[in-house]
Parts: C-alpha cells; sequence; structure tokens
C-alpha cells in the first residue's frame, strides 16, 4: 500500500521514526521490502535523481510495482530525494510518487521559501506531500559539492518562518550530520541543542534528518581487509541517538551510505573468497539477505518495528471518513 509522507509522521510523529532509504536497483528494492515486511514496519523508498538517471524512471517504477504485488503487506511511501523543482514536476505528474523533496536549500531564504511553495502548490492539489529543506549539510548532494566550513546549520526562527511561509509537510534540517561516510571527526554527533531549539519553534511538525547512516567500523574494517581503501576514520550518526531524536520531532531518517557499505561488503568478501566465481547472482543473493537483515537493525532502532498495522488501519479509517463525507 503506497501512502503519503505525511500519512506516515501523523502516526509516527515523536512516537518512532520511519526509515527512509534509497535504491537504485531490484536486488536493494527486495532487501528493503524483504527486511520491513519481517519487522513489519513503515518505511519510505527514496529515489534520487542520480538513482532515476542510473536505473531509469520507468524501470525504478517497474521494481516497486511488481514489488508492491510480491509483499502485499507493505506500507511505503514513495519519495523523490533531493529533487530540483523540474523534477519534483515530472514526479508528481506521472502519478507514481507519494511524496517529493524540493531542495533548495542552497538557494537565499525568500528563493527558497518561493521555490517551495510553487511545488507545494502542484503537489497539494493532487495529494502528494512535500519536504522541503533549510540549512546546509556538509558532504555531497546529488551534484553538490557542500565543503564543512560551508555547511550551515538550520537557525531555529527562519525554521519558524520557512514552514509558515512555503507550506511545506516535512522539514529537513541541518543538525550537524553530513552525506556519505565521512561526518564526525573525535566526538562530535548530532547537535541536539540546534533540534531542541527547533522543536521548541515548530513542535508537532516533522522534521528529517538527513546523513543518517551509522558507518560501523566493523563494516569499513571488513571491506578494507577484502581489498578497500577506505579512509579508517570513517564515522557516521550513532544509533542510539536515533531514540533521543524522536521525541524532539526528528520522523524521518534518510539513510544510504550504510547499504552501500553492506553492498560493498558483501561484493568484495565474496570475490575475495571466491576468486573463480564470476556468476554475480551468488553474491547478489547473500546482498539481498544481508540487507534485509539491515534493515530489520534500523527497524529496531528507529523503534518503527512493528508499527506497519497500526499505521495501515489509520490510512484505512481516514480513507473511509473521506469516503464517508464525499471527500
Ligand atoms: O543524499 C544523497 C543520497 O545518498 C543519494 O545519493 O545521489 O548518489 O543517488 P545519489
Ligand atoms: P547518508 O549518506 O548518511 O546515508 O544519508 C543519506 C541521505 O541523506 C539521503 O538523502
Ligand atoms: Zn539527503
Amino acid at each position: 500500500m503506497i501512502v503519503t509522507t505525511r500519512q506516515l509522521f501523523e502516526v509516527a510523529y515523536g512516537r518512532f521514526a520511519v526509515g527512509a532509504y534509497n535504491i537504485n536497483n531490484m536486488e536493494q528494492a527486495r532487501g528493503l521490502f524483504e527486511g520491513h515486511q519481517r519487522a513489519r514496519a513503515p518505511f519510505i523508498v527514496q529515489l534520487s535523481k542520480g538513482a532515476r538517471a542510473y536505473a531509469g524512471v520507468r524501470m525504478l517504477e517497474a521494481i516497486l510495482r511488481a514489488a508492491e504485488e510480491e509483499y502485499p503487506e507493505a506500507v511505503f511511501a514513495v519519495h523523490l530525494d533531493h529533487g530540483d523543482e523540474a523534477t519534483c514536476y515530472d514526479a508528481i505528474d506521472s502519478g507514481f510518487y507519494s511524496s517529493v523533496m524540493i531542495d533548495a536549500s542552497h538557494d537565499p531564504f525568500e528563493e527558497n521559501v518561493a521555490t517551495t511553495r510553487r511545488v507545494v502548490e502542484r503537489a497539494h492539489a493532487v495529494g502528494i506531500s512535500v519536504e522541503a529543506e533549510l540549512g546546509m549539510l556538509g558532504g555531497v548532494e546529488e551534484d553538490i559539492q557542500v565543503d564543512e566550513k560551508h555547511a550551515k546549520l538550520t537557525d531555529p526562527e527562519e525554521a519558524e518562518a520557512f514552514v509558515r511561509e512555503s507550506g511545506c509537510d516535512s522539514l529537513a534540517v541541518a543538525i550537524g550530520t553530513s552525506h556519505g561516510a565521512y561526518k564526525f571527526s573525535g566526538g562530535q554527533g548530532i547537535h541536539f541543542g540546534r533540534v531542541e531549539e527547533i522543536h521548541r519553534r515548530i513542535p508537532g511538525f516533522p522534521l528529517v534528518m538527513h546523513g543518517s547512516s551509522s558507518v560501523p567500523r566493523e563494516e569499513v574494517e571488513r571491506i578494507n581487509a577484502a581489498g578497500g581503501t577506505l579512509d579508517p576514520s570513517a564515522k557516521g550518526v550513532d544509533e542510539e541517538q536515533f531514540a533521543r531524536a524522536v521525541p524532539l520531532g526528528v520522523t524521518k531518517v534518510n539513510i544510504d551510505t550504510d547499504g552501500r557499505l553492506v553492498w560493498t561488503r558483501v561484493h568484495r568478501e565474496h570475490f575475495r573468497d571466491h576468486p573463480e566465481n564470476f556468476d554475480f547472482r551468488t553474491p547478489g543473493k547473500i546482498f539481498m539477505e544481508e540487507y534485509a537483515r539491515f534493515i530489520q537493525h534500523k527497524s529496531d532502532k528507529l523503534q518503527s518495528t512493528g508499527k506497519v498495522d497500526e499505521v495501515r488501519r489509520a490510512v484505512t479509517t481516514q480513507a473511509a471518513a473521506a469516503a464517508g463525507s464525499g471527500a
């Protein structure tokens, strides 16, 4: 069942976070749906511009349609990750996405508001939710490289004005995380003081945490032991901190890098240990199982495990009420 992110957040806000995972191929899709079926957790499938260019828009849609049929109990949103205005309109008009992210965070405040407002009008007219971004994360976002000294934490006062003026349904905030495998050096982590201030300004409004991969040390070590050359200082978000962020309004948690690490570790180890093999389906099968287990583990940390029936009931009741009132 495809739902909007707004519908997911209505149930999740303040109680658990919904995991949002990027997919690019069939193997990731199968692991994602299988893991969430086992965890009985609702989730968000994210498609980036890069994924759309890599696999093709129609191929990704076909994969997800097939997954929807094979996993009839899945409750999920189909979300455009880091969209520009044109890609948002393409996703909205496709009739397949239930949620889009307009990322105009690199533009000045007023321009960001105006662009987001235009996307909100088009999306809301057809019942699609909109995530916007304010502030600047470090790391690479799509094709834009933001170095750490230009990263800018979200200003709480601006966040309040932005939400009011733009009409967006959720807000991606810069709170110290960044995309990729190298988020922190030393003892840094999520800036909880900043999350608290934002939450105080816009209580009840769903916040989105990008750059939420945890980059497990063991994963990096295994990749390097199998021939990889990742910087061993790679460091991510402590996943025990998700539980602390949830009561402060963090309702969507974006994870991509960790899944790439699972893929890289499985394939590197497999081909190191079986150099004679050239059938990619053998490591592919291992990856799908490992990714499903990874998803189960993340769902526990996000506290979304076991919440799928509750979301389905809420959405079904809402739809019945809307039909009854002729809406
Ligand atoms: O935030 C970006 C996501 O990790 C997607 O990455 O643009 O390489 O597909 P991508
Ligand atoms: P990571 O690089 O931490 O996985 O973040 C992914 C993300 O924010 C996608 O929008
Ligand atoms: Zn992101």
